[in-house]
């Protein structure tokens, strides 16, 4: 299985979020530090998390004026994350901003929010299919220097037949077979994800609200290699 996992560490308490990296960092490819961990402990809690060997993705979906996003990423560089996130919607200036400032780290551009249902997208003002949208954000983003690509697990085999191989496609909306969406709206397995062609697979509610977050990375890693729902 080719598929990496990525565990959203979404948790108020710093302390709790470098335990879970200590417990789990070895089993997975990388660990997400996003706005809420961040907005409390800022910087910081990047270099603990990397301490204990663990990849981080910082994943903060910059969306601003090239200028400010450039400025931005130059502040996150020198801590060694290893892929953040801009919203694709940001233009292609601001992609390549990105890229430009980024050094060794990956830029993944977010395309439509996963939470978003079709009624959804159509109140914000994209209309007709969201896989078109997608497809046109994804296109975008990989033309102004993406690395790689932010989509629904639904999403990931139409754009792995229309970029290149080497785009990363990255998948939250994953759900164990038989778990809640929460407020995820575009969701499907780990393996389909996999199936899909996704590259790595992002979760976060399954693992760390479940008792056993161990248990819990083991059976997503085992569903990751399945041949079932
Ligand atoms: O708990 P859950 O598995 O839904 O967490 C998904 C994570 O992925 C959250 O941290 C969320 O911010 C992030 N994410 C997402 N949809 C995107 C981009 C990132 O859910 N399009």
């Amino acid at each position: 299985m080719k598929a990496g996992l990525m565990v959203a560490l979404d948790l108020d308490d710093g302390e709790e979020a470098v335990s879970l990296a200590r417990e789990i960092g070895g089993s997975v490819t990388a660990l997400k530090v996003g706005p809420q961990l961040f907005l409390r402990y800022g910087l910081d809690i990047i270099r603990r998390i990397r301490g204990e060997g663990a990849e981080v993705f910082l994943d903060l979906k910059f969306h601003d004026i090239p200028n400010t996003v450039r400025k931005a990423v130059e502040g996150v560089g020198p801590l060694g994350v290893s892929w953040f996130t801009v919203h694709a919607s940001g233009g292609r200036d601001m992609i390549t901003a990105a890229k430009e400032a980024a050094g060794d780290a990956k830029v993944l551009a977010v395309t439509i929010l996963t939470s978003l249902t079709a009624d959804h997208a159509h109140d914000i003002g994209f209309t007709g299919p969201i896989g078109d949208h997608v497809l046109r954000l994804a296109r975008l983003a990989r033309g102004a220097g993406a690395d790689g690509i932010v989509c629904s697990p639904l999403e990931v085999s139409g754009l792995r037949g229309a970029l290149d191989e080497d785009c990363l496609l990255v998948t939250p909306g994953v759900r164990p077979a038989g778990s809640s969406s929460d407020d995820q709206a575009r969701v499907s397995t780990p393996a389909r994800a996999v199936r899909a062609g996704a590259d790595f697979l992002v979760v976060g509610r399954p693992i760390v609200l479940a008792e056993d977050r161990m248990a819990a990375v083991d059976r997503i890693l085992a569903e990751m290699r399945t041949d079932g729902p």
